[in-house]
């Protein structure tokens, strides 16, 4: 199939592209490299440098099916020469088919940030998004693979989380990938959308193949954070409270392995194009980590100290934060294989090392 990835350049998204083009799929990737890599670029992909918040750019694109004709690999076309191309190309060069779908990632992700930025993160998570999807229905394109959160869930009322759970987001990027999903689900009904609404917990880890080694800078989450410190690049960092009622004291997350993640979106995909339904998942193990064992099991496989003071709480963080990932299992046939704790941090120090 001929798919868009939105933000294929960045850490998730790259893992997704590289998936993607492994299962024989056509793959273009629009990226604006605001946070995104270019070393972490599949060359089997079409790129095309541009913001999706460029709306003739996009309109453009999704009208075209770029890179559906084999385009070359890495054409660095920006918004104007793409616009200018396609506008320019014969029919035969550029359509023979549009996209089958699109992913998207390209959104921002800081939970703490979107509490001090709010107008942000409407701009690029709420409005772009519905840009996005506007633009797919005047183009008729139905089928979207949309990465969702465990933060649209809010503090959890029961353990593990099901996608039943309610859904009250306690911060504003959790408050803006739900107005998404809410949108798709009246998109679907009214316009024909065909949707998959894939809520990640804790995504970590690198590519077990060693492909992508760019890594994400000044990074939030806990697994790079420790990764810097180990590898020296970070003198020391701070573990947010051990006062919390867990085996340890310390936080307790559902860590999926970006692989994991991308063999559920190529899965997703597939079951949105032949079930002609939509789809609402977790993407997680089941399995929890306390902060303290990431700690432990990084200084076991690196062989380095993870130097760390115990500090008070950030405010907004659950004590425990674990999935049910049986839904996924059920209708995709998907279960996590690389996101052991092991496996997760052998597979980062490989690129922080
Ligand atoms: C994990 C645990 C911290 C850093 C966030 C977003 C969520 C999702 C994933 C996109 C927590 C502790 C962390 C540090 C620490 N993002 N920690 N010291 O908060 O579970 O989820 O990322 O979808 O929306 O909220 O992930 O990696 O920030 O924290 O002690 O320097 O590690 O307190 O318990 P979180 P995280």
């Amino acid at each position: 199939m001929n798919i868009l990835v939105i933000g294929g350049a960045g850490y998730i998204g790259s893992h997704i592209v590289y998936e993607l083009n492994d299962a024989g799929h056509q793959v273009t990737i629009l990226d604006n490299f605001a946070t995104g890599l270019r070393e972490n670029v599949d060359a089997r992909a079409t790129l095309v440098e541009g913001d999706m918040q460029d709306l003739d750019l996009l309109d453009r694109l999704l009208g075209s099916g770029q890179g559906n004709d084999g385009g070359q690999a890495n054409s660095k076309a920006d918004s104007s020469s793409l616009a200018g191309g396609i506008a320019g190309s014969d029919s035969d060069s550029h359509s023979t088919g549009k996209f089958d779908s699109v992913f998207h990632f390209a959104a921002l992700k800081a939970a703490g940030e979107s509490m001090e930025k709010p107008g942000l993160y409407s701009q690029a998570n709420i409005i772009a998004t519905i840009n996005l999807l506007n633009t797919m229905m005047r183009h008729d394109i139905k089928n979207f693979v949309f990465s969702s959160s465990a933060a649209t869930y809010g503090s959890p009322e029961y353990l593990p989380i099901d996608e039943n759970h309610p859904q009250e987001p306690i911060n504003y990027y959790g408050y803006t990938k739900l107005v998404i999903e809410q949108t798709m689900a009246w998109y679907s009904q009214l316009k024909g959308l065909r949707y998959a609404a894939l809520r990640y917990f804790n995504a970590a880890g690198y590519d077990v193949q060693g492909r992508i080694t760019g890594k994400e800078q000044n990074p939030a989450n806990l697994l790079p954070i420790v990764m810097e410190v180990a590898a020296g690049t970070r003198a020391k960092m701070q573990v947010f409270g051990s006062d919390y009622p867990t085996r340890d004291g310390t936080c307790i997350r559902d860590y999926i392995h970006v692989n994991d993640l991308a063999t559920a979106h190529v899965k997703a995909m597939e079951y949105l194009a032949s079930e002609n339904r939509d789809l609402t998942l977790n993407l997680a193990t089941g399995e929890g980590y306390t902060v303290l064992e990431v700690i432990k099991e990084a200084e076991k496989v690196s062989g380095r100290p993870i130097s760390h003071d115990i500090t008070g709480r950030r405010p907004g963080d659950p004590a425990e934060l674990v999935a049910a990932s049986g839904q996924a299992f059920e209708t995709i046939g998907w279960k996590a294989s690389h996101s052991d704790l092991k496996q997760l941090v052998e597979s980062m120090w490989n690129v922080y090392k």
